[in-house]
């Protein structure tokens, strides 16, 4: 059994990925395309590696679906970057970056199968606007009828996400400055995503700086007459240190669902060189999530169909104030809710998670850095799927992603009031 592929988590049988691209509901199926590299475990020249499923937690690997075989693609350095997927009439329509000699364009690819993919004898299809050097991760989406695309982009010293209009699935034109990225954030917005939710529209986008979050949402209202964008509040949308290039869409009965990267870029402050190369693989997706807005507030939890997968009852404990309780020999994949009054420890080998209601916050901290989330009551929630941690508080009102490649052992201590423990895995022949 291998000591760090996820189980339950999207990897690619052999090579590299990064982010989540081109995410959609089509025929019945949905699919997920990733930025690959399937000749080495590190990043090299893209190519879009393609997974199906029927009802996001079982994928299936499938051909590759874009080679970076065209002129504006094919460099070392390049190749077929970021982008999203639409379906227009029965055609699943991909829009991604091509990117070749230090210049960014837009391309499309249409399927009729959703297997094989042609890329359009129109591309590019957009050029970089004038002055601009970074013009990448089209995010397509309709509206009313009408086509849209975001665009992250960046000269010298203006970071911005822009929107487009299409008059048809190849002809762009650009409407607004949708949103400029403030100093403190960081630069270049990479992977925007924008999309209704409950009675907002939330803008999402990874920003490229040492210290900032991996993804940031704002929420905001969007007038469709004048392309403008009004800001409301801002949040990240997950606190810890492996959660990068979120991209979500509509599901079959219109849920907001979304994948990011578990990973993170060697420029960034938390990077860890960790362990799967060394079984030819390296890089995998976060659970996908459902988003859901309460009172302004956006919360991301794991879809249901992956948390029936930690059907298995293991062990139920209640611990005593001021006690310890120790858990051994843990199965590689599992899941601890953590039902609580008051404040209380885990450890994980050498990571450590204090939760302390009283200051309404949860501190993690993994490998001398530390993450800090708003908690609310609800249970805190952590799964485990080897090296994958992702923890979960009050049912998804904040998380924190990180992986760690050192074996689990969980340790409890306890606070001034009784603490449930409640410890599943997978059914035993699953
Ligand atoms: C984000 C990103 C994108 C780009 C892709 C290249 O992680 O840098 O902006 O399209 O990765 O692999």
């Amino acid at each position: 059994m291998s000591r760090y592929r996820p189980e339950l988590h999207y990897t690619a049988k052999k090579g590299w990925i990064n982010d989540p691209n081109g995410f959609c509901f089509f025929n019945g199926t949905y699919h997920i395309f990733t930025q690959h590299n399937p000749h080495s475990t590190q990043w090299g020249q893209m190519h879009w590696g393609h997974a199906i499923s029927k009802d996001l937690s079982v994928w299936e690997e499938q051909p590759i679906a874009l080679y970076p075989d065209q002129w504006y693609e094919d460099d070392p350095q390049g190749g077929c970057f970021s982008g999203s997927a639409i379906v227009i009439d029965d055609i699943l329509y991909l829009y991604y970056t091509a990117a070749a000699n230090g210049v960014q364009r837009q391309c499309v690819a249409t399927s009729r199968n959703g297997v094989v993919f042609t890329k359009a004898k129109e591309n590019p299809i957009l050029e970089p606007p004038q002055g601009i050097t970074d013009f990448r991760d089209p995010k397509v989406f309709t509206l009313e009828d009408r086509l849209f695309m975001v665009i992250g982009s960046s000269n010298t010293t203006e970071h911005a996400v822009l929107l487009y209009e299409g008059s048809d699935p190849f002809t762009w034109t650009k409407r607004s400055v949708l949103y400029t990225v403030p100093k403190e954030l960081g630069t270049m917005p990479e992977c925007p995503d924008f999309f209704p939710l409950g009675e907002k529209w939330v803008l999402v986008f990874s920003p490229i700086g040492e210290e900032t979050p991996g993804v940031i949402a704002v929420v905001g209202t969007f007038d469709l007459d004048t392309y403008a964008f009004e800001v409301e509040s801002l949040e990240p949308i997950d606190y810890g240190s492996h959660y990068y290039a979120f991209q979500s869409t509509n599901g079959k009965d219109n849920e907001r669902y979304a994948f990011a990267w578990a990973g993170q870029w060697p420029w960034m402050g938390r990077f860890s060189g960790y362990g799967p190369a060394s079984e030819g693989w390296r890089g995998f997706l976060t659970f996908p999530r459902i988003l859901t807005l309460e009172e302004g507030k956006i919360y991301s939890y794991p879809v249901e169909e992956v948390r029936q997968r930690f059907s298995h009852l293991l062990d139920y404990r209640v611990v005593k104030p001021s006690e310890d309780e120790v858990f051994e020999d843990l199965p590689p994949v599992y899941l601890l809710r953590c039902e609580f009054t008051s404040g209380f420890s885990i450890s994980f080998g050498s990571t450590l998670l204090r939760v302390d209601p009283t200051t309404d916050e949860a501190i993690l901290e993994h490998r001398g850095s530390m993450f800090t989330a708003p908690i609310k009551s609800g249970p805190v929630e952590i799964f485990v799927d080897h090296m994958s941690v992702e923890i979960y508080f009050g049912g998804g009102y904040s998380s924190i992603c990180f992986n760690s490649d050192e074996p689990l052992d969980l340790t409890s201590h306890n606070g001034e009031e009784l603490l449930e423990l409640t410890l599943s895995g997978l059914p035993p022949h699953h």
